[in-house]
């Protein structure tokens, strides 16, 4: 699909966008933090910052098969080192990962003017960079560093819900979009699901609070065998980055100590938390089937956690690898829980209904929440 000349402008804006966005979110924090390797299961920010450039030089500005000018496929090719290890490579600094991305961008916009690349490498590259947003936000409130109130962090009240039905019958799940969409997203095709109810929010910080107050992380039956081998590794008392206190329940947001406000959905539990405090509830994860049917036809409220749901990452049928495997393919594995929704830190540009995220099971530092859904 190439790109239509009208679009060009639109292109170039968003990609400004986009970028001054990342330049922003790094801003306040100084070198020593870019460069540090807070925990095993994230990379290094400059890590972060200079693969955003590399894989934009990769489809944006490179022809096929060539390589990166100046050796960086061996450091920013995401299969080639585990996150880990990546502070150990010869990575570079930030005046040099910046100065990176500076160079890119200026060959992408002169492509962009003499010969535009097809229209969804924009829309590939842009979701990239944004979804890198959400991945070092989450560095960041891991580190817990000061760190000023981040953007889109608008949270309104989300009082107790009522179930909404949603009534059986036949819809479409995915989309044929191949601008925006990516492979995982597609083929559109009917599944035909019975009845359930859904809750119209994400589970608020005051009803897990009685989750715990009820023993929530104690009693062997709200878990499943997995669920409860892995509360019982990681010790946990409560979602991460919450702790107990005399005045009650406290939380570190972005290096900040404050109460646990009662009315905001619940964030950073894991695939067993969600499924123990559903069992608690008397109820269920919906499937990503569901959750999208019900976000087509009830207007839930959406962008404020991703949402786990009981569903395993896999393709749907007729899935084709677009443009390359390593995108979500690899990743169709049955130990991978599909994420929907979007959550605060999440660009409306990725934030679609049919958008699957997708994580281990045990991963808490995502802005993952839940809903809860049960059979009609
Ligand atoms: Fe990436």
């Amino acid at each position: 699909m190439t790109t239509a000349v009208h679009e060009l402008p639109r292109i170039a804006g968003e990609l400004e966008r986009v970028r001054e966005t990342t330049l922003e979110l790094l801003e306040p924090l100084d070198d020593e933090l870019l460069v540090a390797q807070v925990s095993s299961i994230m990379s290094p920010l400059v890590w972060d910052l200079a693969h955003i450039g590399w894989f934009e030089e990769l489809w944006l500005v490179r022809r096929d098969g060539e390589q990166s000018a100046i050796g960086l496929d061996e450091l920013y090719d995401a299969f080639r080192h585990e996150r880990a290890e990546r502070s150990s490579l010869p990575i570079l600094r930030p005046a040099e990962a910046r100065a990176y991305l500076e160079g890119v961008r200026r060959r992408t916009l002169e492509v962009l003017e003499d010969e535009p690349r097809d229209a969804y490498l924009y829309g590939l590259v842009l979701q990239h960079e944004l979804q890198h947003q959400e991945t070092m936000l989450q560095t960041v409130q891991l580190s817990g560093v000061a760190y000023p109130a981040p953007f889109h962090d608008d949270l309104p009240p989300s009082p107790e819900p009522e179930d909404v039905l949603v009534t059986a019958g036949p819809f479409t799940l995915g989309t044929n979009d191949r601008l925006w969409a990516y492979d995982n997203e597609r083929p559109a095709h009917v599944v035909e699901l019975p009845a359930f109810r859904i809750e119209p929010r994400p589970v608020t910080n005051k009803r897990f609070v009685e989750f715990i107050e009820a023993g929530g992380y104690r009693k062997r039956h709200y878990w499943s065998d997995d669920g409860w081998r892995w509360l019982r590794a990681e010790r946990a008392e409560a979602p991460l980055y919450w702790e107990r206190t005399d005045g009650g329940w406290q939380r570190r947001r972005f290096g900040q100590r404050e109460p646990v406000p009662p009315d905001e959905p619940v964030m950073h539990v894991s695939f067993y938390e969600a499924e123990a405090v559903s069992a608690w509830a008397g109820k269920r994860l919906p499937t990503e089937a569901e959750w999208e049917k019900a976000a087509r036809e009830t207007g839930a409220t959406l962008g404020r956690v991703w949402e786990w749901t009981s569903s395993t990452f896999s393709g749907y049928p007729g899935f084709e690898a677009f443009p390359y495997a390593e995108y979500s393919e690899v990743f169709f594995r049955d130990e991978q829980r599909v994420l929907r929704g979007g959550s605060w830190a999440t660009d409306p540009l990725v934030a679609r209904i049919t958008f699957r995220n997708w994580d281990f099971p045990q991963r808490r530092q995502l802005f993952s929440g839940v809903r809860l859904a049960s059979d009609a």
